[in-house]
């Protein structure tokens, strides 16, 4: 053969191939997700999600220690609890686990812990649903002045970043403004913009006790089947005032991820779901795939399709066994 151009010259070797790689994946951008639930001493291990633990905050604080000698610096904490009822008050009230955790930590580790937290009302409300139950539907207004509250109140107790997963119209503006109104300007909002209703949320819902009991979140969650509506909802939480976009799931979504990073100048987060995790450790547990090599080409490619910061369950297991250079 008399070829012109042969792209396996760039492969042959591990040096010429690191030569000339493109997509790094730095621990820097990795967030670890956790999972706070009322009592003392609690720490369970959650069916379906190895590894990854629902824990009091007593518990969580002790945990998150440990991590940090790992070097994970950047958290995200989502509440559990049994105390459910129709407009979701243990969201903001003073037992919440999620705002108790969030003042010791703040208080322990102060700017070296990156803490942000989730806002939604899924586990909080006796429904299950993201928004408060008005005639048999989620109400998006009522809902969207309840998540600011809740948000508020998180920033209060010194979270660095609000992230509202909730999918309402308007709410991250709502939030912005509250915030702004209470001279909170410093807390940074993640805003999950385009988020899908997805079979991979599965082992979560287990874990945060927070399945709708009747029906689903496809009233409020984006529809798979739709990819330019992602860059319409991208556009409202720009405008609105988030400081950080995200796509959620990640894998299957690579393309949404590749659009956001070409429509945005803000930094562009990708969710790395329970589901995502789930299979990967199914997978390596049958003993079908190499757990590490699995992660890795994963997060890779989710940084590649363009995502800047990945929220994944695998942070902690990346860095215990050194999969790469922490
Ligand atoms: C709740 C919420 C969900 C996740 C994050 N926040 C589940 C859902 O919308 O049903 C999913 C995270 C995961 O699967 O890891 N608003
Ligand atoms: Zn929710």
């Amino acid at each position: 053969m008399n070829l012109n151009d042969r792209p396996r010259r760039l492969r042959r070797t591990p040096v010429i191939r690191d030569l000339v790689f493109e997509s790094t994946l730095h621990m820097d951008h990795l967030i670890q997700p956790y999972f706070v639930t009322d009592g003392t001493e609690v720490h369970t291990e959650i069916p379906g999600l190895s590894g990854i633990f629902r824990e009091s905050v007593d518990s969580l604080v002790k945990t998150i220690a440990d991590d940090i000698k790992l070097s994970i610096k950047k958290v995200m904490l989502f509440g559990v609890t049994d105390r459910k009822d129709p407009v979701a008050a243990s969201a903001m009230d003073d037992d919440n686990p999620v705002l108790r955790a969030t003042q010791l930590l703040k208080k322990e580790f102060g700017d070296e812990l990156f803490v942000s937290t989730d806002v939604c009302l899924c586990a909080y409300t006796d429904s299950g649903h993201c928004g408060i139950m008005v005639k048999d539907e989620v109400d998006n207004d009522s809902s969207v002045e309840l998540l600011t509250n809740m948000a508020v109140a998180l920033a209060e107790s010194g979270s660095d970043c609000v992230a509202p997963s909730d999918m309402m119209d308007g709410r991250i503006g709502a939030i912005r403004k509250a915030l702004e109104s209470k001279q909170l300007t410093k807390t940074i909002i993640m805003a999950y913009t385009a988020k899908y209703a997805s079979s991979y949320y599965g082992p979560f819902r287990e874990a945060a006790n927070s399945a709708p009991g009747k029906g689903d979140r496809k009233g409020y969650q984006m529809d798979f089947r739709n990819r330019s509506e992602a860059l319409r909802e991208l556009a409202l939480d720009e405008s609105e005032g988030a400081d950080i976009v995200m796509v959620k799931p990640a894998l299957a979504y690579l393309d949404i991820i590749s659009d956001f990073r070409r429509h945005t100048k803000l930094p562009v987060a990708a969710y790395n779901v329970s589901g995502e995790y789930a299979s990967v450790k199914f997978l390596a547990q049958a003993g079908f795939a190499d757990e590490k090599q699995m992660v890795l080409e994963n997060l890779t490619a989710i940084t590649r399709a363009g995502a800047k910061i990945i929220i994944t369950y695998h942070l902690r297991d990346i860095l215990k066994n050194e999969w790469i250079g922490a």
